[in-house]
Protein backbone atom coordinates (compact mmCIF):
# COMPACT_ATOMS: atom_id res chain seq x y z
CA UNK A 1 0.00 0.00 0.00
CA UNK A 2 1.42 3.61 -1.11
CA UNK A 3 1.23 6.04 1.96
CA UNK A 4 1.66 9.58 0.77
CA UNK A 5 2.63 10.65 4.03
CA UNK A 6 5.82 9.85 5.47
CA UNK A 7 7.09 11.03 9.29
CA UNK A 8 10.12 10.26 10.57
CA UNK A 9 11.39 10.58 14.35
CA UNK A 10 14.91 12.53 14.05
CA UNK A 11 17.30 11.14 16.70
CA UNK A 12 18.44 7.73 16.18
CA UNK A 13 16.47 7.52 12.96
CA UNK A 14 17.52 9.78 10.66
CA UNK A 15 20.84 10.94 12.54
CA UNK A 16 23.29 8.87 14.14
CA UNK A 17 23.24 10.51 17.97
CA UNK A 18 26.53 8.37 18.79
CA UNK A 19 28.09 10.42 16.04
CA UNK A 20 28.94 13.40 18.07
CA UNK A 21 31.40 11.36 20.55
CA UNK A 22 32.32 8.81 17.96
CA UNK A 23 33.72 12.44 16.14
CA UNK A 24 35.77 12.96 19.40
CA UNK A 25 36.14 9.46 20.32
CA UNK A 26 40.83 9.61 20.51
CA UNK A 27 40.28 12.28 22.51
CA UNK A 28 37.83 10.89 24.90
CA UNK A 29 39.31 8.13 25.76
CA UNK A 30 38.18 4.17 26.50
CA UNK A 31 34.75 5.07 27.88
CA UNK A 32 33.47 7.06 24.80
CA UNK A 33 31.00 4.68 24.48
CA UNK A 34 29.38 4.85 27.93
CA UNK A 35 29.45 8.76 27.96
CA UNK A 36 27.28 8.74 24.78
CA UNK A 37 24.86 6.05 26.01
CA UNK A 38 24.35 7.82 29.37
CA UNK A 39 23.99 10.99 27.46
CA UNK A 40 21.26 9.67 25.09
CA UNK A 41 19.63 8.03 28.11
CA UNK A 42 19.27 11.02 30.28
CA UNK A 43 18.40 13.13 27.48
CA UNK A 44 15.58 10.81 27.06
CA UNK A 45 14.82 10.77 30.89
CA UNK A 46 14.60 14.22 31.17
CA UNK A 47 11.63 14.79 28.17
CA UNK A 48 9.77 12.11 30.01
CA UNK A 49 10.23 13.51 33.14
CA UNK A 50 9.19 17.29 32.46
CA UNK A 51 6.55 16.29 30.57
CA UNK A 52 4.95 14.63 33.60
CA UNK A 53 5.60 17.05 35.72
CA UNK A 54 4.65 20.12 33.02
CA UNK A 55 8.20 21.44 33.71
CA UNK A 56 9.19 22.00 29.93
CA UNK A 57 12.18 22.98 29.13
CA UNK A 58 13.31 22.96 25.43
CA UNK A 59 15.38 19.55 23.97
CA UNK A 60 18.95 21.56 23.66
CA UNK A 61 18.56 22.83 27.13
CA UNK A 62 18.14 18.88 28.09
CA UNK A 63 21.14 17.69 26.03
CA UNK A 64 23.32 20.08 27.95
CA UNK A 65 22.06 19.14 30.81
CA UNK A 66 22.40 15.51 30.27
CA UNK A 67 26.31 15.74 28.55
CA UNK A 68 26.93 17.29 32.20
CA UNK A 69 25.38 14.56 34.22
CA UNK A 70 27.37 12.07 31.55
CA UNK A 71 31.05 13.70 32.33
CA UNK A 72 29.98 13.25 35.98
CA UNK A 73 29.54 9.59 35.93
CA UNK A 74 32.24 9.31 33.56
CA UNK A 75 35.33 11.00 34.96
CA UNK A 76 37.48 9.31 32.66
CA UNK A 77 36.28 11.38 29.92
CA UNK A 78 37.43 14.15 28.89
CA UNK A 79 35.57 17.37 29.98
CA UNK A 80 37.77 19.63 27.94
CA UNK A 81 35.41 18.05 24.45
CA UNK A 82 32.02 19.57 25.80
CA UNK A 83 31.89 22.27 24.17
CA UNK A 84 32.94 20.04 20.66
CA UNK A 85 30.41 17.43 21.38
CA UNK A 86 27.75 19.86 22.10
CA UNK A 87 28.52 21.62 18.46
CA UNK A 88 28.63 18.12 17.01
CA UNK A 89 24.99 17.77 17.88
CA UNK A 90 24.09 20.65 15.25
CA UNK A 91 25.53 18.88 12.35
CA UNK A 92 25.32 15.17 13.25
CA UNK A 93 25.64 11.98 10.64
CA UNK A 94 22.73 10.65 8.70
CA UNK A 95 22.32 7.31 8.27
CA UNK A 96 23.99 6.34 5.04
CA UNK A 97 20.79 5.43 3.65
CA UNK A 98 19.03 8.39 4.27
CA UNK A 99 19.28 10.77 1.61
CA UNK A 100 18.98 8.27 -1.26
CA UNK A 101 15.64 6.59 0.76
CA UNK A 102 14.36 10.15 1.22
CA UNK A 103 14.57 11.25 -2.47
CA UNK A 104 13.34 8.41 -3.79
CA UNK A 105 10.27 9.14 -1.64
CA UNK A 106 9.81 12.06 -2.92
CA UNK A 107 10.64 11.73 -6.29
CA UNK A 108 7.61 9.10 -6.13
CA UNK A 109 5.40 12.26 -4.70
CA UNK A 110 5.17 11.61 -1.11
CA UNK A 111 5.25 14.42 1.53
CA UNK A 112 8.13 14.08 4.55
CA UNK A 113 8.75 15.82 7.21
CA UNK A 114 10.53 15.13 10.52
CA UNK A 115 8.67 14.99 14.38
CA UNK A 116 10.96 15.17 16.87
CA UNK A 117 11.19 16.73 21.06
CA UNK A 118 14.53 18.29 19.09
CA UNK A 119 13.95 22.10 19.16
CA UNK A 120 13.18 23.87 15.82
CA UNK A 121 16.51 25.26 15.35
CA UNK A 122 18.69 21.84 16.53
CA UNK A 123 16.63 20.20 14.11
CA UNK A 124 17.02 23.28 11.27
CA UNK A 125 20.39 23.37 11.74
CA UNK A 126 20.89 19.05 12.01
CA UNK A 127 18.56 18.59 8.18
CA UNK A 128 20.48 21.29 6.30
CA UNK A 129 24.20 19.82 7.31
CA UNK A 130 23.26 16.74 6.59
CA UNK A 131 21.45 18.46 3.09
CA UNK A 132 17.96 17.23 3.97
CA UNK A 133 16.48 20.42 4.09
CA UNK A 134 15.50 19.80 0.48
CA UNK A 135 13.24 16.86 0.19
CA UNK A 136 11.20 17.86 4.06
CA UNK A 137 8.44 19.27 3.26
CA UNK A 138 8.09 19.92 6.86
CA UNK A 139 9.98 19.98 10.58
CA UNK A 140 7.78 19.75 13.23
CA UNK A 141 9.05 20.42 16.77
CA UNK A 142 7.19 19.78 19.80
CA UNK A 143 8.34 23.22 21.20
CA UNK A 144 5.20 24.35 19.49
CA UNK A 145 3.46 22.70 22.81
CA UNK A 146 6.03 22.55 25.41
CA UNK A 147 5.19 18.52 25.90
CA UNK A 148 7.22 16.00 24.70
CA UNK A 149 6.56 12.13 22.88
CA UNK A 150 4.97 9.95 23.93
CA UNK A 151 2.53 13.09 24.55
CA UNK A 152 -1.09 12.08 22.00
CA UNK A 153 -0.64 16.06 21.28
CA UNK A 154 2.97 15.44 19.90
CA UNK A 155 1.39 13.75 17.06
CA UNK A 156 -1.67 15.41 16.58
CA UNK A 157 1.02 18.38 15.22
CA UNK A 158 0.99 16.58 12.00
CA UNK A 159 -2.58 15.34 11.55
CA UNK A 160 -3.73 18.94 12.84
CA UNK A 161 -1.19 20.79 10.19
CA UNK A 162 -1.32 17.98 7.15
CA UNK A 163 -4.85 17.87 8.07
CA UNK A 164 -4.97 13.88 7.51
CA UNK A 165 -6.47 10.54 9.70
CA UNK A 166 -3.58 9.23 11.35
CA UNK A 167 -3.94 6.49 9.69
CA UNK A 168 -2.96 7.89 6.71
CA UNK A 169 0.34 8.93 8.06
CA UNK A 170 3.20 6.50 7.75
CA UNK A 171 5.41 7.49 10.77
CA UNK A 172 9.36 5.67 11.23
CA UNK A 173 11.77 5.69 14.13
CA UNK A 174 13.76 3.93 15.66
CA UNK A 175 13.16 4.44 19.03
CA UNK A 176 10.88 1.77 20.20
CA UNK A 177 8.64 3.93 23.10
CA UNK A 178 8.15 6.55 19.78
CA UNK A 179 6.68 3.74 18.02
CA UNK A 180 4.53 3.05 20.88
CA UNK A 181 3.24 6.11 21.33
CA UNK A 182 2.22 6.54 17.32
CA UNK A 183 0.88 3.22 17.33
CA UNK A 184 -1.57 4.27 20.42
CA UNK A 185 -2.04 7.71 18.35
CA UNK A 186 -3.21 5.30 15.42
CA UNK A 187 -0.69 6.36 13.18
CA UNK A 188 0.74 3.28 10.70
CA UNK A 189 4.08 2.62 11.98
CA UNK A 190 7.55 1.45 11.15
CA UNK A 191 9.93 0.28 14.00
CA UNK A 192 13.78 0.91 12.19
CA UNK A 193 15.23 -1.44 14.57
CA UNK A 194 19.01 -0.70 13.75
CA UNK A 195 20.43 -2.08 16.47
CA UNK A 196 18.29 -5.39 16.76
CA UNK A 197 16.74 -4.76 19.94
CA UNK A 198 14.21 -7.21 21.53
CA UNK A 199 10.61 -5.97 21.15
CA UNK A 200 8.56 -4.27 24.57
CA UNK A 201 5.59 -2.07 23.93
CA UNK A 202 4.05 -5.31 22.99
CA UNK A 203 0.58 -4.18 23.38
CA UNK A 204 1.16 -1.25 20.86
CA UNK A 205 2.91 -3.25 17.43
CA UNK A 206 4.23 -1.54 14.55
CA UNK A 207 2.77 -2.20 11.32
CA UNK A 208 6.52 -3.25 10.31
CA UNK A 209 9.89 -3.55 11.46
CA UNK A 210 12.86 -2.80 9.33
CA UNK A 211 16.26 -3.25 9.88
CA UNK A 212 17.21 0.56 8.06
CA UNK A 213 15.27 2.73 6.20
CA UNK A 214 15.92 0.78 2.87
CA UNK A 215 12.51 -1.45 3.13
CA UNK A 216 9.75 1.48 2.89
CA UNK A 217 10.76 1.62 -0.64
CA UNK A 218 9.90 -1.93 -1.16
CA UNK A 219 6.88 -1.91 1.36
CA UNK A 220 5.47 1.37 0.15
C1 LIG B 1 13.26 12.62 18.68
C2 LIG B 1 13.88 11.78 19.75
C3 LIG B 1 12.92 10.87 20.34
O1 LIG B 1 13.91 12.93 17.67
O2 LIG B 1 14.89 11.01 19.26
O3 LIG B 1 12.09 12.99 18.88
Amino acid sequence: MHHAAYIFDAYGTLFDVHAAVRRHAAGIGPEGQALSEIWRAKQLEYSWTRSMMGAYLDFWELTVQALDFAFDKVPSADRSLRADLLDAYWKLDCYPEVPAVLKALKADGARLAILSNGSPAMLEAAAKSAGLDIVLDDIFSVDAIGRFKTDPAVYDLVTTAWRLYPDAVSFQSSNRWDVAGATKFGFRTVWINRTDQPDEYRDYPPGLILPSLNGILKAS
